[in-house]
């Protein structure tokens, strides 16, 4: 089996792959683009972390596109994608895992106001506020995929009122007049880019939170900034951003009611990943059922 392994991997990163997927898929021959470009009629698949456009195409023999990444808006975001060819996303557990320990730290945060008392800190200010329960705290989860239900089912266990909502479920505003905290797992599709503007922070009750996890371009920044410095937001947690890494001079940087995660909150874990895919190209040269393809008229 020859597999085009391409991204765009960080230093270390391509080896850290090419090692999991050499003991997941012992059977394979792994190509890089220049491999590709040369015997493209070798190539039977493609593994791809945001490959740079253009890289999948003129490959007739190309049965499976397999992303390492959860979120594939970037990969379809290429037009030269091959029409014929099914794409499948990453859904691996221990990322899962991963995004619900994240947005677990975020509502505990919120909710008992461990960000605050960081900001009194710096100001040596000794100032302890009302302690609410976990069941007072209603959060909403938007997204019901694989890391939405996941987090629900972590913050259910901590105790939280969870509250879920998925694009073509029951009616958003109603679930944002009673939500305390907004966790973002959505996503991101024509339909879903700036959900979260100035109309849907003015449906959240006053000094709601929201936290963000899923990708920048679900944001509309300049109104988070002013719902921010209104105060009727009372702080976001942002992983994902519109330009990343986010831009030095960018405001949510020092803004004392942001803060910023280098888009971290769940990282591909390539010891589980890489079984994943492999279980995956197995089966599609097999010719048999390969799991968590992407609908790609829904965008995911
Ligand atoms: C991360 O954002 C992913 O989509 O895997």
């Amino acid at each position: 089996m020859n597999v085009l392994l391409c991204g765009d991997f960080g230093a270390d990163e391509r080896l850290r792959w090419q090692r999991a997927l050499a003991v997941a898929l012992p059977e394979a021959k792994w190509l890089d683009e220049a491999g590709a470009r040369a015997r493209p009629d070798a190539v039977q698949a493609a593994v791809v972390a945001n490959p740079p456009p253009g890289s999948l195409q003129g490959l007739p023999q190309l049965r499976l596109i397999q992303s390492l990444w959860a979120g594939v808006d970037r990969l379809l975001d290429d037009s030269t994608l091959p029409a014929g060819v099914p794409v499948a996303r990453m859904v691996d557990p221990a990322m899962n895992a991963a995004m619900a320990e994240t947005a677990l730290w975020a509502v505990l945060s919120l909710h008992r106001g461990f960000f605050e008392y960081a900001r009194r800190q710096r100001e040596a200010q000794w100032l302890a506020h009302k302690q609410r329960r976990a069941n007072e705290v209603n959060v909403l989860v938007l997204g019901q995929g694989q890391m939405g239900r996941a987090t629900a089912a972590r913050l259910l266990q901590q105790g939280y009122t969870v509250m879920g909502w998925k694009r073509d479920g029951a009616p958003l505003t109603p679930l944002l007049g009673r939500a305390h905290i907004v966790i973002n797992l959505l996503p991101l599709t024509p339909d879903t880019r700036g959900l979260l503007d100035a109309a849907f922070f003015a449906a959240l009750p006053p000094k709601a939170a929201i936290v963000n996890l899923a990708r920048g371009a679900h944001v509309i920044d300049a109104d988070l900034l002013a719902a921010l410095d209104s105060g009727r937001l009372r702080h976001a947690v942002l992983d994902v951003f519109r330009a990343e890494p986010l831009p030095g001079e960018h405001p949510f940087w020092l803004h004392p009611r942001v803060t910023v995660l280098p888009h971290a909150a769940a990282i591909t874990d390539p010891r589980s990943a890489a079984t994943v895919a492999a279980a995956n190209l197995r089966a599609a040269l097999a010719g048999q059922a390969v799991a968590h393809l992407v609908d790609r008229q829904r965008g995911y």
